[in-house]
Formats: C-alpha cells, sequence, structure tokens
C-alpha cells in the first residue's frame, strides 16, 4: 500500500532524511531557482512555506520524486538505494502481477475541509511560483491532474497539463491535440455543452504516476495493491482523490467561446516553447484541504542521468522489445529525459543488437514522441551509467559502420530543433540516430580484453578496503559541494 497523500510521503522522505524545508523563499526567482539547483546536485524534496502575502502554512513541495531515484523507490515500496536497472525490474515485475483496481467512493475526505464558491472563488488564494524566470504567467499547475468524464462512456479520465493562473477565477491548460483529456472535451463542445472540469494540485507520488498511463484511477489502485479513495467533487460530481490537497472546480468552454493567450513556459527539453490561444477553465468551486501543499513538478532542462520516470521508460522499452521478440536483455535506460535510450543485451546472433535498436525506434510511449539516440551495447555494460556508456561508444563504435540514421521520423512540437519552417507547417519530424556500441558480433571473442578488474576481483577488495573507499567517496562529495 502506497502513501495515501502527498503530505503522508513527504513524511516518509523526510524520515530517510530528504526533505529541505525552506521559509520565506521568494515566488518569483527563489523557489524556481533552489528547485533546479538542488534537482540538479541529485538533492532532497523541497518545501516551500510562509510566503509573504499567503498564510505560513499554504506550501509547495517540488522535486518531490522525480528528480531522485530514492524517492522515486520510496514512492513504490522498492529498497531505497537498489541499483536503477533493479528498479526497471522491480518495476515490470510489479506490474505483470498487478490487476487494474477501481476506485473507491467515500462520503468525505480531507480535500473537502475547506470549500470556496461564488465570489470567494480566487485562485490567487494559493502561492503560485513563476518556475523560469521567462516563464509567461504563474503555473499553479504543474504537478496537477486534470480529471474530466467521456461524456458518451462516463470513462474518467485525468492527465498532467500545465496550468497556469489567468485571474480570479480562470486558468489556463495546455492539452496538445493528441490527449485523451483534449479528446474528450472535444466530446463536449461538438454537442454544445461546456466541459466540466477538476484541477487537482497535489494527491498521493503513485496516483500522479498514475496519470501518464492508460488507465488512471484503475492503474494507481493497482500500483497502490488498494483502491484510491475519491469523493465526488461538490460542483462537478467528477471523482476526486479524497486525500488530495487543493481541487479547482469548473468548467471548459469551446474554443470558439473563449479562450486564453498562455506561455511560454520552461519545458522540459530544456528550452521555453508553446504560445498561443489554449483552452480556458472557468473556476466556480475550490475546496482544500487544511495547511494544503501545492505539488509543484515545474519541467527541468533533462538531468544526465534521472529526473522524470526513467525507470518507468526503462520499462515500458523493455516490455516492448520482449514483446517484439528481442531477447537476452539485460537494462534499459533513458538519459537526457529519455532523449538517448540505452539497451544493454547479450548478443546471440549477428544482427541481434541491429534488431534491438530498430525495435526500440518504433516503440511510441504515451505523450513521448522525441527520442534521439538509440545505443546498444554489450551486457558489461551498465546503461543507467553514463561513463560506460559512454566508454562503450569511444570505443567499440566505428562510426562509419555502426551507425544509421533514420529520418523524418515523428517528433514533438517541443522540438527545439524544429527549423521556423517546419513548425510553421506543422512538421513535425526529425531523424533519429541507431547507434550500435557493441563489440562486433563476429569477432567479439576476440576482441582486446578489458583491463578494468572483475566484479568478483572488486568485490574482494571492497571487502577488505571498505572504509578506506568509503573516505575517497566523502572527499570526492566535499570536494564538489565547494563548487
Ligand atoms: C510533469 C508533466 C507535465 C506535463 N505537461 C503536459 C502539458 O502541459 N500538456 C500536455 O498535453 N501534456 C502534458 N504532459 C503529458 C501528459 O500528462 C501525459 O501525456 C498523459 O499521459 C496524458 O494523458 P491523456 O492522454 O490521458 O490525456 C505532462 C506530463 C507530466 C508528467
Amino acid at each position: 500500500m502506497g502513501h495515501k497523500s502527498l503530505g503522508e510521503f513527504i513524511k516518509a522522505a523526510e524520515a530517510i532524511g530528504d526533505v529541505k524545508i525552506i521559509h520565506g523563499a521568494g515566488l518569483d526567482l527563489e523557489v524556481g531557482c533552489l528547485t533546479e539547483l538542488a534537482a540538479e546536485q541529485n538533492g532532497p524534496l523541497m518545501l516551500f512555506d510562509r510566503f509573504e502575502g499567503f498564510p505560513n502554512d499554504f506550501r509547495v513541495a517540488s522535486n518531490v520524486y522525480r528528480t531522485s531515484l530514492r524517492r522515486y523507490a520510496l514512492a513504490l515500496g522498492f529498497p531505497i538505494d537498489a541499483h536503477p536497472i533493479e528498479l526497471v525490474t522491480r518495476l515490470r515485475e510489479r506490474r505483470q502481477a498487478q490487476k487494474p483496481i477501481a476506485p473507491l467512493e467515500v462520503e468525505d475526505g480531507p480535500v473537502l475541509e475547506h470549500a470556496l464558491s461564488g465570489s470567494d472563488v480566487d485562485v490567487g488564494m494559493f502561492p503560485a511560483p513563476k518556475w523560469h524566470s521567462d516563464d509567461g504567467g504563474r503555473y499553479i499547475g504543474t504537478g496537477d491532474l486534470v480529471i474530466v468524464r467521456d461524456p458518451n462512456t462516463g470513462w474518467v479520465n485525468f492527465g498532467t497539463y500545465r496550468a497556469s493562473v489567468q485571474g480570479r477565477d480562470r486558468l489556463s491548460l495546455w492539452i496538445i491535440e493528441n490527449k485523451a483529456g483534449r479528446i474528450i472535451a472535444e466530446k463536449y463542445w461538438s454537442k454544445g455543452l461546456l466541459c466540466p472540469v477538476a484541477v487537482v494540485l497535489g494527491c498521493d507520488p503513485l496516483t500522479f504516476m498514475a496519470s501518464s498511463s492508460r488507465t488512471k484511477y484503475e492503474y494507481a489502485g493497482a500500483l497502490h495493491g488498494a483502491p484510491v479513495e475519491v469523493v465526488n467533487g461538490p460542483w462537478t460530481g467528477l471523482p476526486i482523490p479524497a486525500q488530495a490537497e487543493i481541487v479547482f472546480e469548473g468548467e471548459i468552454p469551446a474554443p470558439e467561446e473563449e479562450t486564453i493567450f498562455e506561455g511560454p513556459f520552461g519545458e522540459w527539453p530544456g528550452y521555453y516553447s508553446h504560445t498561443g490561444q489554449e483552452c480556458a477553465v472557468r473556476v466556480k468551486q475550490i475546496c482544500y484541504r487544511n495547511a494544503p501543499i501545492i505539488h509543484g513538478a515545474p519541467p527541468l532542462r533533462p538531468l544526465l542521468a534521472w529526473g522524470d520516470d526513467m525507470p518507468g521508460i526503462g520499462a515500458d522499452l523493455w516490455d516492448h522489445l520482449e514483446r517484439s521478440g528481442i531477447t537476452d536483455i539485460t537494462g534499459v535506460w533513458g538519459h537526457c529525459h529519455g532523449l538517448m535510450i540505452v539497451i544493454a543485451l547479450k548478443q546471440r546472433y549477428a544482427g541481434h543488437a541491429k534488431q534491438a535498436l530498430l525495435a526500440a525506434s518504433g516503440f511510441v510511449r504515451k505523450g513521448a514522441s522525441m527520442f534521439r539516440y538509440y545505443v546498444a551495447v554489450d551486457d558489461d555494460i551498465d546503461p543507467s551509467n553514463m561513463r560506460d556508456v559512454l566508454w562503450a561508444m569511444c570505443t567499440r563504435v566505428d562510426p562509419a559502420t555502426s551507425v544509421d540514421i533514420v529520418s523524418r521520423t515523428w517528433t514533438s512540437d517541443l522540438d527545439p530543433r524544429l527549423t521556423p519552417v517546419q513548425k510553421e507547417s506543422g512538421d513535425y519530424t526529425i531523424g533519429r540516430m541507431l547507434l550500435d556500441a557493441c563489440k562486433p558480433y563476429h569477432w567479439r571473442d576476440s576482441f582486446p580484453k578489458t583491463n578494468i578488474f572483475s566484479p568478483e576481483e572488486r568485490q574482494q577488495v571492497r571487502e577488505r578496503w571498505g572504509g578506506l573507499l568509503k573516505e575517497l567517496e566523502n572527499s570526492v562529495t566535499r570536494r564538489s559541494a565547494v563548487k
């Protein structure tokens, strides 16, 4: 059973020494910049409070679990010091064993502790940081759940879409056309109706994780091993996590009736992107729990190894490769927010690595289409360790023969490398590189022997000299902290 609420997760993170509480940081620069600096150092969860002009206990939490493998593991109940590839493996095993569990409707929950409607509605009553200096607004929804119900089937969907404050009773939402949330809203609009919506600004990490899944509450329930408890929103009747922090309920009018200019926003590839007339939310009702915590998950320039659900990407791709008939995989990892995928395998036949690369390059992950580099490495390489991967790329690759380029593949409009002409015409395509960094199959056994100590030799030395190694590790940490 996972943590029931964001607050409960923060307590658990505190118990492992992974939380930093910061009083009185400025919302214009400091919250965003401290979040970025801490994430770059693989630092703690940041819990900000005592904002000037707001009640002392209205809080913002950032770097909750997406910037740290320890906290990712904590959220899922895995060992917090597990190796990255072990997390991928455990996630795959968990998913294979789990069954979807429908949410459970309950009468009441902490999210209903306070309720405001009519002229009392003011989304500006909560601290909304400016996450990046050139953001075109205050993005109160970065780690949010935007809940809608399909008017034809009754299916309840939620996704994470950026939401910015646009007035006392207005938010903007950027929902990309292919997202289920948008498709559902269009069904209301085509009937001449407004689309009821609930924007949740903080919930337990596993339910948040499920916003990127296909089955949403059912997937969240499966991850929890128990149903997510939901209350009916007083204004929309939409099911809202009972333990959520804050919820704005309202309706989205058809674009012909009202849109709002939103953006730019510092997006996950590390660049400001997208401005335009987007969905407006007319907020009708606000509910929140005591001492609410806004979940801030601002996009950050991709961090090298972790950040943003790398175990999830690894697990999804590994499943896909196995379904495609690729055997003997020993690990899959995404670097730089998954823009570079690395597959480790034990080569069984000529062309095995290339086959894996071809299969991987055909994979579409929900909502992600910007993969750039696919690298295959041998099973002595840890795909999650960039030092290992670079070494393989620099020593086992002949650039003249080990690289293939596929042109005009699908990318996202967030891709900074699209030319202005492509953007203008909606031609969101770019090339992908397949890089075989394995020892050439036919002479792999006569490939020069590596001069690094074997895992057994290393273990033997560690057993005797563990203390010395710890000292060395600490001195490296101290040196990098001084920078
Ligand atoms: C932190 C985060 C921020 C996101 N921001 C957006 C966004 O602003 N707009 C969008 O369309 N998708 C965004 N996404 C992706 C969607 O939430 C994701 O594709 C989700 O699966 C969509 O679900 P749906 O297709 O069921 O609507 C974001 C995802 C995450 C994890």
